[in-house]
């Protein structure tokens, strides 16, 4: 019997679309299960009359694969990844490659790629986005881990993968031990921002302009055929028309509060360990926070009610205004998004390629829109680009959109329609636009209650300086102690 190309454990949804897309391909698959009736089920099932071929314990799996084995691991992320890895391990010999397609965290990956390099193995960790759907018919795949292993999986991945219009794969080599899930997780924290602004924007026109759901979906559908054509506003367009059996608008019925899985949380995080402003995706994370404290919000509203003034003046431009500010502030979001990833990449020592992953972006997965395009020409054109709102595309579109931007976030704040993504956008972009911001006096707040001491404007940076405030305090001046 023919050996085959690649294994792959774990077949949930995610799993089992994998592999119907890889032999689909003309791959042959094996396949495993811990629960061994899933393999029975899947081979009888689905996966009949297919090149995919049923193993029932790790020993079969070894044996039914081409040398060096590759063996994808589609498991929880998290525990169940590092037992997988060492149930399989004795199975297994020098230059086999085991990789992780799950949601795991990037550390994780970092330490995982190290021990099974210990081993004499390789490993590849690589983000898969575009749900079960994209799995099956194309994901955008981000793998990174042992360069040595991306000649063998890089045939496989290559021709699973989704395709921009040119034929361009959604899969390029990321880097290093854990880029490929640290490039995921920024995606994921992208994917956040990206519907918190459609969210928000759809609040201002459901609660300030007074809007029907039927009219909004004429909005986003009319938007889908602008630069802020998307996968999400194409989806948002979708809901926002659909219609239950009772000829009710469904997202009408469905309870405000959100959920959320750790991969925005993620991103914020590692954000904050960098010293990166990711302001918006933070923003978007604390937003599904607070829509979690529905009771809360509903005794709140009571305590602090509020009329939303009926909007006076022409809705049609208004509406214009709003894909404009939504359209700058998402520029915003990946300017942060494509910062985090540059500093990340100096702290892990990963030599990122911007454009590769616009271009990643691009196709299959939840973020895929027009303009990653664009991005992908920014850095292009520069590739050590050092912020987005730098290059000249971005910089003369951002110029033509900040009037109707501030427009919008002021009008929203006038009427008390909350849109936390908008204006912290806003912020950073004034912020990030001030040569002079007020830290002069905070660091003279911090000289003064804890001789941190300041730089001066006036004599060369890393000179520095202590002013005796209160002149009882001595004259000390000290790194050495926290206020
Ligand atoms: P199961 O069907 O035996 O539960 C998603 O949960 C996938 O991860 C399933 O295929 C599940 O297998 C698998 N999984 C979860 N924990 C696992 C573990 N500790 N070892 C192996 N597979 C695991």
């Amino acid at each position: 019997m023919k050996k085959a190309d690649i294994a792959l454990v774990g077949l949930a949804v995610m799993g089992e679309n994998l592999v119907m897309n890889m032999e689909s391909k003309g791959f042959t698959v094996a396949v495993y299960n811990r629960t061994t009736e899933k393999v029975r089920n899947f081979v009888e099932g689905r996966a009949a009359g297919k090149n995919i071929i049923g193993t029932y314990s790790l020993q079969e799996l070894a044996d039914s694969l081409e040398k060096p084995r590759k063996i994808m691991m589609m498991v929880k992320a998290g525990q169940a990844v590092d037992d997988l890895i060492d149930n399989l391990l004795p199975y297994l010999e020098e230059g086999d490659i085991l990789i992780d397609g799950g949601n795991s965290h990037f550390p994780d990956t970092i330490r995982r790629t190290e021990y099974v390099e210990s081993k004499g193995l390789l490993y590849v960790g690589t983000g898969v986005s575009g749900g079960e759907e994209g799995a099956l018919n194309g994901p955008s795949m981000m793998p990174g881990g042992s360069p040595a292993a991306w000649e063998y999986v890089k045939p496989i991945f290559q021709a699973i993968c989704a395709k921009v219009e040119d034929g361009s794969p959604c899969c390029e080599w990321v880097g290093e031990n854990g880029a490929g899930h640290f490039v995921k997780m920024v995606h994921n924290g992208i994917e956040y921002g990206d519907m918190q602004l459609i969210c928000e924007a759809y609040q201002l026109m459901r609660d300030g302009l007074g809007m029907t759901a039927e009219e909004m979906h004429e909005v986003f559908a009319a938007w889908n055929e602008t630069e802020l054509d998307s996968y999400l506003i194409e989806i948002t367009r979708d809901i926002l028309g659909y219609k239950d059996e009772n000829g009710e608008t469904t997202v009408n019925y469905i309870l405000d509060t959100a959920g959320q899985k750790g991969t925005g949380k993620w991103t914020a995080v590692s954000a904050l360990d960098e010293g990166v402003p990711l302001t918006l995706i933070g923003e978007a994370v604390f937003a599904r926070c607070l829509s979690a404290m529905k009771s809360e919000r509903v005794e709140a509203e009571k305590v602090f009610p509020k009329t939303i003034p009926a909007f006076e003046g022409d809705k049609a431009e208004f509406i214009e205004c709003i894909r404009k500010a939504l359209y700058a502030s998402k520029i915003i979001s990946y300017a942060q998004g494509f910062t985090l990833m540059a500093t990340a990449a100096k702290t892990y020592n990963w030599n990122l390629n911007y454009g590769g992953i616009a271009l990643m972006w691009r196709g299959g997965c939840i973020i895929r829109s027009v303009f990653l395009g664009k991005i992908k020409e920014a850095y292009e054109k520069n590739p050590a680009l050092q912020n987005l709102l730098l290059d000249d595309y971005f910089s003369s579109a951002i110029k033509e959109l900040v009037p109707a931007w501030r427009e919008v976030v002021a009008y929203a704040v006038k009427a008390g329609v909350p849109m936390p993504a908008f204006s912290s956008a806003l912020n950073y972009f004034d912020g990030y636009t001030t040569a002079s911001l007020p830290a002069n006096l905070l660091q003279a707040q911090r000289d003064y209650f804890g001789a941190h001491t300041y730089e001066r404007i006036d004599y060369p940076r890393g000179q520095v300086f202590h002013t005796n405030w209160t002149g009882h305090g001595g004259s000390t001046s000290a790194g050495t102690y926290n206020a």
